[in-house]
């Protein structure tokens, strides 16, 4: 008897961890009192790609199949694992599960720089509360996304998956975005931070820009988001920013993030184990994922030899912890697996519509009558792009192409090239994934090219059809940027498509309408004077022909917006003179350079300088006075609308303003109204206008008006200055316009700062 008891007390004493407290929301000091340094070190680092959960708990469990990690259990302080899939476009999972039948498919919305173009907040942020529902429902705890990085280049082929090249546009849509998905009690981590401008060498590429750039354009939108929204998570990019990895980076994740934005959630890395994990820890990179056992051994031994101080992985552990108890996998929350798909395929068409932009649409050629007779070209009528690909690819049960789409709502199409074009992309489709053009599960199926058309087989098409609509498609994805040639230029094919129909046509006197499928910029002034009608439809998600057919029709009125400028040639752009243009952009390129093996290096591609400074976009293009083929905020409408003269008043801290807006055409729609300030002169060089703030009106009856109103601070008009290391605000006579896009001549009123402002921060990045 005395010797049973002498063991069970040896027993106790060797295993403390036994009497130990279980995590509760009020008790997180005490949890994280009792764990020990290789728990601390095992919660810092998760699991991911389908890899199990394990390390020193053991524990083999895999949450959710498909997602892209999750952060690791500690069971015996009831420390659940929480589950962290991929989106922006919808939740990215396995669709199958061995042993089921049943399905777990995800809604395919339409693409980030689509539902920018929508400039529409409360759009946004209903769409994602249906989004953030099937993350809820399919029992994950955080959607990767939204992606928010700034166009800062055309080519940069994750653009799709961002939202435009202006960071107030970015910061006010990502915040929408983080509302509508952490509404379901779930969380977000916004994406990637920061800088991450190109998927060449986007692990190693080291990202030149100045002070002033960063504050005012690359890091604006994320201050925005945090700011506005409070997001759950934030994800470090790769690359590195001035010379220093972002996830190691105290500057950024400690003294920007937190310091000067109060940001209280965690950081955790993007996919791919570095070394330097000590410094990220310090750096306030809390979490790293997918995480390894050689990074957990590495924040212990740290630790044992003084290298890391206890306090700072506590200060990362207990915010890890922070974030562990508003889970539902803590909550316990009891998913369905079956989320509403048929509603949320609603939200995913809605969204759709309000976001596609009317480029052009000469007398009227637009909307198209029900039960027209349609000639529809284009491999991508069949061969239609619902959302990029890489880990912005959603596995959705459907896409609906145009085809359908035209047919669903009533159009009749012309049956030769129907069949036509379903047999040319059946066939290349085969061809293709037997070549070496597959493509991979990452960079996704490569696009059927274009089909070439003799130009009597368009003639002969003329005859039975009231009207062409011709399909031009893109797409591009995570893993590689664009290409100049035959990507954001035509390719030969499409253009001599293009030509020929729009002779055939034309001299039948029967209009061209152009579809724009495209995840980003393409060029068009050297051939937007030919069709009619030009509709960029984005990436629509996939709904998408159902959704164009909306628009084509007038069902909904077009009232979507360019959230960047559509150059007349790809070198228009400054940063086109450093945006590197590898040969080696698919499977070479050491766009991955993570766990085993050395980072291979790319010659010339270690570094990108940011020379363009802050003359991004239509910064550079309004203030040089450059032509270019449609602006930044550019959308027509199938109606018409009048601003009253707008009210502009001082504040003490800022402006407000407001001005009417009339419907003044002959059907509904809606009026996106964008409001640039151009500052006085004198003190910082500053581009001629900057967008300051918009909002969109509701559905006005023709005739009918709504007042807009909008508040901007001080700071928001602050520009940053880097020698004195603080934002300022001018005094002096400020010119406010109310514009239809950023080039428009429109109404504008004008109100004064008496005293200048300044605004201080933190001394990242002062060297
Ligand atoms: C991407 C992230 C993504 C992560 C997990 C990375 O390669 O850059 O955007 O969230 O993988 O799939």
């Amino acid at each position: 008897m005395k010797k049973t008891l002498l063991l069970i007390g040896a027993i106790l004493c060797t295993l403390p961890m036994l009497a130990q407290p279980k995590l509760k929301a009020d008790n997180i000091d005490e949890v994280l009192k009792a764990m020990t340094l290789e728990e601390k070190a095992l919660l810092s680092c998760g699991r991911g790609w389908g890899m199990q959960l394990g390390g020193i708990t053991g524990s083999a469990q895999i949450l959710v199949p498909g997602a892209a990690g999750t952060t690791n259990a500690i069971p015996r302080l009831g420390i659940p694992a929480t589950a962290l899939p991929d989106g922006p476009a919808g939740i990215r999972i396995n669709p199958t599960r061995e042993g089921t039948t049943q399905t777990y498919y995800g809604t395919g919305f339409p693409v980030g720089t689509a539902i920018a173009s929508s400039w529409d907040v409360e759009l946004v942020e209903n769409m994602t509360k249906a989004m953030g529902n099937e993350v809820l429902e399919y029992g994950a705890d955080v959607l990767l996304a939204p992606g928010m990085n700034l166009h800062r280049n055309p080519l940069c082929g994750r653009n799709f998956e961002y939202f435009s090249e202006d960071p107030v546009v970015t910061g006010k849509i990502a915040a929408a975005y983080v509302k509508g998905i952490q509404s379901n009690g779930v969380g977000v981590s916004i994406k990637h931070f920061a800088a991450n401008s190109q998927e060449l060498n986007r692990n190693e590429n080291d990202a030149i820009v100045s002070t002033r750039a960063l504050r005012e354009l690359y890091l604006k939108g994320f201050e925005i988001a945090v700011k506005d929204a409070d997001p759950w998570t934030v994800m470090s990019s790769y690359n590195k920013l001035n010379g220093e990895y972002t996830q190691q980076s105290h500057d950024l994740l400690q003294k920007i993030l937190r310091d000067d934005w109060g940001f209280k959630g965690i950081v955790m890395t993007d996919w791919g184990n570095k070394e330097g994990t000590v410094k990220a820890v310090y750096a306030g990179n809390d979490l790293m994922m997918p995480g390894s056992d050689v990074e957990q051994k590495r924040i212990v031994e740290a630790v044992k030899n003084g290298q890391l101080s206890m306090d700072d992985l506590d200060r990362n552990v207990r915010r890890i912890l922070q974030y562990i108890v508003k889970t539902p996998h803590f909550r316990n929350y009891k998913y369905s697996d079956k989320p509403n798909l048929k509603a949320h395929a609603q939200a995913a068409r809605a969204a759709a519509t309000e976001s596609m932009v009317l480029l052009k649409n000469e007398g009227e050629s637009l909307p198209l009558a029900s039960g027209k007779k349609v000639a529809l070209f284009g491999a991508s009528s069949v061969d239609f792009v619902a959302g990029g690909t890489g880990s912005g690819n959603v596995n959705k049960a459907y896409v609906i192409g145009l085809n359908d789409g035209l047919e669903h709502a009533g159009y009749v199409l012309d049956p030769v090239l129907k069949d036509y074009y379903q047999k040319y992309v059946d066939f290349k489709r085969v061809e293709m994934s037997a070549g070496s053009g597959a493509g991979s599960v990452l960079l996704g199926a490569r696009k059927v090219p274009e089909a070439p058309l003799s130009r009597n087989f368009i003639d002969a098409r003329v005859a039975g059809n009231d009207v062409a609509v011709v399909v031009i498609g893109r797409n591009s994805g995570e893993g590689a940027d664009r290409r100049v040639d035959d990507d954001f230029n035509l390719t030969a094919a499409e253009s001599q498509l293009l030509n020929d129909v729009c002779n055939a046509f034309h001299l039948a006197g029967k209009k061209v309408v152009v579809v724009l499928n495209i995840g980003g910029v393409i060029e068009t002034n050297s051939w937007k004077n030919l069709p009619d009608a030009i509709l960029l439809a984005w990436q629509p998600g996939q709904e998408g022909g159902d959704a164009v057919a909306d628009v084509l029709s007038g069902k909904v009125n077009p009232s979507g917006k360019l959230t960047m400028t559509f150059p007349n040639t790809y070198m228009d752009h400054p940063s086109s003179l450093n945006f590197p243009r590898g040969t080696e952009q698919r499977g070479g390129g050491n766009m991955w350079g993570m766990r085993g093996g050395a980072p291979q290096k790319v010659k010339n591609l270690d570094y990108t300088n940011y020379d363009e400074d802050i003359w991004v976009g239509y910064r550079w293009f309004n203030t040089q006075n450059k032509a270019v083929s449609y602006p930044f905020g550019f959308g027509l409408s199938y109606t018409t609308f009048e601003y009253s003269k707008p009210v502009v008043k001082a504040t003490s801290d800022g402006f407000t303003a407001s001005v009417v807006v009339k419907n003044t055409g002959k059907v509904a729609g809606k009026e996106v109204v964008e409001v640039y300030v151009s500052a006085p002169k004198g003190g910082l060089e500053k581009p001629s206008r900057e967008l300051k703030a918009f909002a969109k009106t509701k559905l006005l009856k023709p005739g009918e008006s709504q007042t807009l109103t909008f508040k901007v601070s001080a700071y928001e008009l602050a520009s940053f200055n880097s020698a004195a290391n603080q934002w300022e605000t001018a005094a002096g006579e400020y010119t406010v316009f109310f514009a239809k896009n950023a080039n428009c001549k429109c109404s504008s009123a004008k109100f004064s700062i008496k005293n200048p402002a300044t605004f201080a921060v933190s001394n990242a990045y002062v060297k």
